[in-house]
């Protein structure tokens, strides 16, 4: 009998893809241990946009967060997502910054980092894989998927043993936009297996409606992990539900999951509770988006351009941007879609619908992606677009790493005692404005209830001039 594992996602994706990442630890704790008693091969709990939105939206420490989840998790591996060289932001970040990230992350209780990189460019995580191994951690290569002339099965497991040269313990296809069909998930799955003895993980999003069956031929294929979300919080942009996959193969007789559909239904309650705290967020797509089959946008994307849209009244040209935007991927060498470079074809894509002529307007982005900041393009870029972004500048070679300075003394000597240990320094390597503003509200704010509490007996005030104003 072999056994399907399962990734449950809700506590990271499934938030991240369906509320705009808010929920709080709070909202978690209630229910860990539940969710630890069902037998999951792990929690995806940690990374994507959390890090960012822990301090910007919800005054959360998001280190506290791994701390506070581990505390009531003793049997399910703990497992974040990271964006290779660009860690938890939007651009490369050099090797010290992320070496220090790395460590930290596993010292606090990540077991499992799985790694990607928007455009599949290896030299992107190579220093991720390398750091990971070597504090200790379980360390997964994702294929970033998605659909366009150049992007083939070969392609895809060229890709694939450059990870394992790399020395990843296991390999997931990772499906952002949910373009993953149950053919390409079986050849997929089944040359992976074939190829490489290492586990094959599957993590799909049921935007477009190809997830359940792209999981189910996957399961054939051999897979050894599926990614999924509690029922409250599936569907949609999110995952596909776990509870009908446990159902469906308890009637399989080749495989079993060892879970019991009854441990469900107290977590999924908790979890109807928790969304229905976040109504303001909500994406409130609770059927399918078949849109994003033509344009392969995925669905956070979706709602970001329609909100930048209606921000400059413009929603009556939603039909012209998003025609442009597959223009525009095609000359910029189609990269997948996913963070950061979906940011960048889609801020162009506006650009170029809304001020009427092509390109007339550059993003900083755009030009760092074509100089080839961002990595090597899947296909080769449009050299006229090329030349419109670059002018007279040449594109890099290298690493783009390779081109950065270690940063971590610098940023140390700029944040001071505003950091008072290596995580307070990360989070402000990663999001300098954002963090420095939570860490001021942190220290500062304690100081004061300090002070509070202490006041009666204290005479003489103490010495605040370390404080930021
Ligand atoms: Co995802």
């Amino acid at each position: 009998m072999r056994k399907m594992y399962f990734t449950d996602t809700t506590l990271r994706d499934a938030h991240q893809s369906l509320l705009a990442t808010r929920m709080r630890t709070s909202e978690m704790v209630p229910v860990l241990e539940d969710m630890d008693s069902i037998g999951y091969h792990a929690f995806e709990m940690w990374g994507g946009a959390t890090f960012d939105s822990c301090m910007r939206y919800l005054d959360e420490d998001p280190w506290e967060r791994i701390k506070i989840i581990k505390k009531h998790v003793k049997n399910t591996k703990l497992q974040m997502l990271l964006r290779g060289q660009n860690i938890l932001g939007y651009s490369n970040y050099p090797d010290d910054v992320l070496e220090l990230f790395v460590k930290k992350a596993i010292d606090n209780g990540i077991d499992i980092i799985r790694v990607f990189d928007a455009l599949n460019d290896p030299r992107n995580l190579q220093k991720s894989i390398e750091f990971a191994k070597h504090y200790g951690a379980h360390v997964q290569g994702a294929i970033s998927y998605t659909t366009s002339p150049v992007h083939t099965v070969e392609k895809y497991m060229e890709f694939a043993k450059s990870l394992v040269n790399m020395g990843v313990d296991s390999i997931c296809i990772k499906d952002m936009a949910g373009l993953l069909t149950a053919p390409m998930a079986y050849k997929m799955v089944k040359k992976l297996k074939k190829d490489f003895s290492l586990p094959v993980e599957v993590h799909s999003h049921f935007t477009t409606g190809l997830a359940d069956t792209a999981y189910y031929a996957a399961i054939e294929a051999g897979a050894d992990i599926l990614d999924t979300a509690t029922s409250a919080l599936a569907y949609g942009t999110s995952q596909p539900a776990i509870e009908p996959f446990v159902a469906m193969l308890k009637d399989m007789d080749d495989v079993e999951t060892g879970m019991d559909v009854e441990k469900f239904i107290p977590v999924n309650k908790h979890f109807i509770k928790v969304r229905a705290n976040h109504k303001d967020t909500d994406v409130s797509l609770t059927g399918i988006d078949t849109r994003v089959l033509l344009s392969q946008v995925p669905g956070g994307m979706l709602s970001n351009l329609v909100n930048q849209l209606k921000s400059q009244n413009a929603l009556d040209r939603f039909d012209d941007v998003m025609k442009e935007m597959t223009v525009v991927r095609k000359e910029l060498g189609y990269p997948p879609l996913v963070t950061p470079t979906s940011q960048v074809v889609g801020v162009q894509a506006v650009l170029n619908v809304l001020s009427g002529e092509r390109y007339k307007l550059i993003t900083n982005e755009t030009k760092k992606y074509v100089k080839g900041m961002y990595g090597r393009a899947p296909a080769p870029m449009d050299k006229e677009v090329m030349k419109m972004v670059l002018g007279s500048e040449k594109p890099i070679d290298v690493r783009p790493a390779d081109l950065l300075e270690p940063a971590l003394e610098k940023l140390k000597k700029e944040i001071g005692v505003l950091a008072q240990n290596d995580e307070d320094l990360l989070s402000y390597a990663l999001f300098p404005q954002v963090a420095k503003k939570f860490l001021e509200e942190k220290y500062v704010a304690r100081v004061k209830v300090d002070f509070d509490i202490a006041d009666e007996n204290v005479k003489e005030f103490p010495d605040v001039s370390i404080y930021p104003a």
